[in-house]
């Protein structure tokens, strides 16, 4: 497989694609952009609206701080692979429904397929959902983990972080660690996702 192609094939697919009934409110599909060798990619929830008038993702507020944060760390976008979970803009930016999150995912898989990324940063809830169904942004932010062969680090999402300024704080931190993480990527352990908190024994019984 030449992964430049298959990148190629996806965003061709996408742009004709039929597949929800998020065709109907699109201008242009989203699929993504960056080199096919990028070593980072960051996963959004779904174009807005700029990335629909420009069928490219992160180009409204939200994407000029997510430049700033790439910035941070010395890292041009042009370096990296930005994509969302959704390919075409839910009406009105609502949340993406389960269906359409279902119907777009071959894309995004053939992607992290042909992109081979060192490591995926997902940016917000929905693309954490795809790797960490029962994680909590608020207790796994930040951190490298590796789930099922791939090293993830979600984050919350700049659009979030934009309007609330302990967020902002927090998703800067995290960026700053993410230099540190790529270098560690081979060494971080699989990732176990935590017990189902109404089953999980007290640890231990104070002794007192
Ligand atoms: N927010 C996203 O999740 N994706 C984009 O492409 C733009 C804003
Ligand atoms: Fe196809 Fe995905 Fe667009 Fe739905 S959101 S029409 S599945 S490309």
């Amino acid at each position: 497989m030449n992964p430049a192609k298959e990148l190629e094939n996806v965003a061709q697919e996408v742009a004709q694609c039929t597949k929800c009934d998020l065709q109907y409110s699109r201008k242009n599909a989203v699929p993504g952009e960056g080199p096919s060798d990028a070593e980072l990619l960051f996963i959004g929830e779904g174009p807005g609206f700029h990335e629909n008038e420009q069928g490219r993702p992160f180009v409204g507020a939200a994407g000029r701080f997510l430049d700033e944060l790439l910035t941070s760390i010395n890292l041009k976008r042009s370096e990296v692979f930005i994509t969302n979970v959704v390919k075409c803009r839910p009406p009105g930016n609502r949340d993406p429904q389960t269906e359409e999150l279902a119907a777009c995912s071959n894309y995004l898989d053939r992607q992290i397929h042909a992109l081979n990324p060192k490591v995926i940063v997902t940016l917000g809830r929905f693309s954490m959902a795809r790797f960490l169904p029962n994680a909590k942004i608020s207790s796994v932010h930040g951190q490298g983990m590796r789930i099922r062969g791939r090293l993830v680090v979600a984050m919350y999402h700049p659009a979030a972080a934009l309007h609330q300024h302990s967020l902002k704080k927090t998703i800067e931190a995290d960026f700053s660690r993410l230099p540190v993480i790529i270098d560690q990527a081979g060494q971080m352990p699989e990732y176990q996702e935590p017990q189902n908190e109404d089953k999980t024994e007290p640890k231990q019984l104070s002794m007192f």
